[in-house]
């Protein structure tokens, strides 16, 4: 065989291929274990952000060991059996046996389907809860966001709100990450006097004098349809159709 004949070049880099797929694979596998730590611990550090526990170079897995995760029904509100460890609610919501279809009327948060049973953490005191940590997700402009918001025991006031996915554009709808848009939602309520939904993320800014002050917050400059997004998502997810019967039974027991 030549050096240059064509079958040496065919032969050398179907070898070639062949090694770098394995090395890739190889890589992939490795690799693995660590991904999924590295993402439960990014999970958990965007729970204690939301909670306003979380401070930098805090341990993680240490400081997490005072959130308690909890599986809830949805409809009755009411905490159910199961493992926490194996929910995964996105798999639960397109599982025809767990999830349940969403009508067109009600899905303001445009994701059609969701799990009958949601995965929420407390964090506790003395055996008293003190925090409410409640997944939220919905449709923005180009992406689903996803996130967590933290409220009181009162199930009503809020204590953190935080996105740790979504594909809106940085600088517009990607603000949703900015600290101080985030640190508008600290104090907010998300009902009335009268136990009315009244949380709401505005098209613009809310003026401080305005009655409704302590339950809107101001939209996204120019980003006027992910702001709509967030707006459904919570309003959402904190309705009936949501965290609704929990919120009631935590607000009944004055917990
Ligand atoms: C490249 C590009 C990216 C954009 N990204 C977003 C976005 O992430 N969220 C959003 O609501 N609007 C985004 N917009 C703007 C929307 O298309 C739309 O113009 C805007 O929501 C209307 O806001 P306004 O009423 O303040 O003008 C983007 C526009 C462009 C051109």
């Amino acid at each position: 065989m030549s050096k240059e004949s064509p079958k040496k070049v065919i032969m050398v880099a179907v070898v070639t291929c062949l090694v770098c797929s394995v090395l890739v694979a190889s890589a992939t596998v490795a690799l693995r274990p660590a991904q999924e730590r590295n993402k439960a611990l990014e999970t958990k550090k965007n729970i204690l952000q939301a909670a306003g526990i979380y401070t930098e170079g805090m341990d993680i897995d240490k400081a997490f060991t005072q959130v308690e995760p909890r599986l809830v029904d949805l409809e009755s509100g009411t905490f159910s059996d199961g493992d926490p460890s194996r929910f995964n609610a996105i798999k639960a919501s397109k599982d025809s046996s767990t999830n349940y279809q969403i009508p067109a009327n009600l899905d303001i948060a445009k994701i059609r389907q969701r799990a009958k049973q949601a995965l929420i953490y407390l964090v506790k005191k003395d055996d008293q809860i003190e925090t409410v940590i409640l997944p939220i997700y919905g449709k923005g402009l180009w992406s689903t966001l996803y996130g967590f918001v933290a409220l009181a025991a009162d199930g009503n006031q809020v204590k953190g709100l935080t996105f740790y996915e979504h594909g809106e554009t940085p600088g517009l709808g990607g603000e949703v990450d900015n600290p101080r848009w985030k640190a508008q939602w600290p104090g907010k309520a998300i009902f009335d006097g009268k136990g009315n939904l009244a949380v709401k993320v505005d098209k613009g800014t809310v003026s401080p004098d305005s009655p409704m002050a302590v339950h809107h917050v101001d939209g996204l400059g120019g980003a006027t349809l992910t702001t709509r997004g967030v707006n459904n998502l919570i309003r959402y997810w904190m309705g009936d159709n949501g965290y609704g019967p929990l919120l009631k039974s935590f607000k009944k027991q004055g917990a």
